[in-house]
């Protein structure tokens, strides 16, 4: 089953408002890939979303980077999910493993469905140090045959699983030639002008 190219960039906690409007203005006009072949989304932080979503080209996508599972009400200084589908933001990124380790978040995902799944190994993080492409392929592999025994096999060919730790233009092209990496969550990389080269490279 053929995959879509997926592009995220996750901008953690980075940025001032001259920044994110610096950033949007470099990918709004930047030329990459069209729809059908990359889809591409980017994640600011909480406060920046209604800034990025009213500038933002819309071919581009916009992310939360973390979301309430339970509905809204009192729960001080929580963003439902319902609040991010009102805004008019379709994705988020849930499980991050810098949430993991700092903040004690845990396995609790039912659904398959709509879901883009990051490999990210935590060695790979902010450090420069990045899988090779066989390593990465090679986790790929291993995380579709566990989709496979545990989910289905129709989940495990059509979820999309994408690479990510220190992703950057000299080294994406290499690891998007891997047959089951289907795209990137970005980090560092996905605040400067080399995130469209990164984009680039899923044709
Ligand atoms: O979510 C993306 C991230 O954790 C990878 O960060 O800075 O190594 O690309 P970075």
């Amino acid at each position: 089953m053929a995959r879509k190219f997926f592009v995220g960039g996750n901008w953690k906690c980075n940025g001032t408002i001259d920044d994110v409007k610096k950033i949007v203005t470099m990918l709004n006009e930047s030329e990459v890939p069209s729809e059908d072949i990359v889809e591409v989304v980017v994640s600011p932080p909480f406060v920046f979303l209604p800034l990025v979503k009213a500038l933002l080209r819309s071919d581009f996508a916009i992310a939360a980077q973390n979301c309430w599972v339970r509905r809204g009400g009192a729960f001080t200084g929580e963003i439902s999910a319902e609040m991010l589908v009102n805004l008019g933001i379709p994705w988020v990124i849930l499980g991050h493993s810098e949430r993991r380790s700092l903040l004690g978040e845990s396995n609790d995902i039912t659904h398959w469905t709509n879901i883009v799944l990051a490999y990210e190994p935590v060695w790979a993080i902010g450090t420069g140090k990045v899988a090779t492409p066989a390593q990465a392929q090679e986790v790929h592999v291993g995380l579709r045959k566990w989709l496979s025994e545990y989910v289905s096999s129709e989940v495990a060919s059509s979820t999309r699983i994408i690479y990510g730790g220190s992703v950057n233009a000299a080294n994406c092209k290499e690891l998007a030639a891997q047959p089951d990496v289907d795209g990137f969550l970005v980090g560092g990389a996905s605040l400067k002008p080399e995130f469209v080269d990164i984009i680039k490279s899923a044709a």
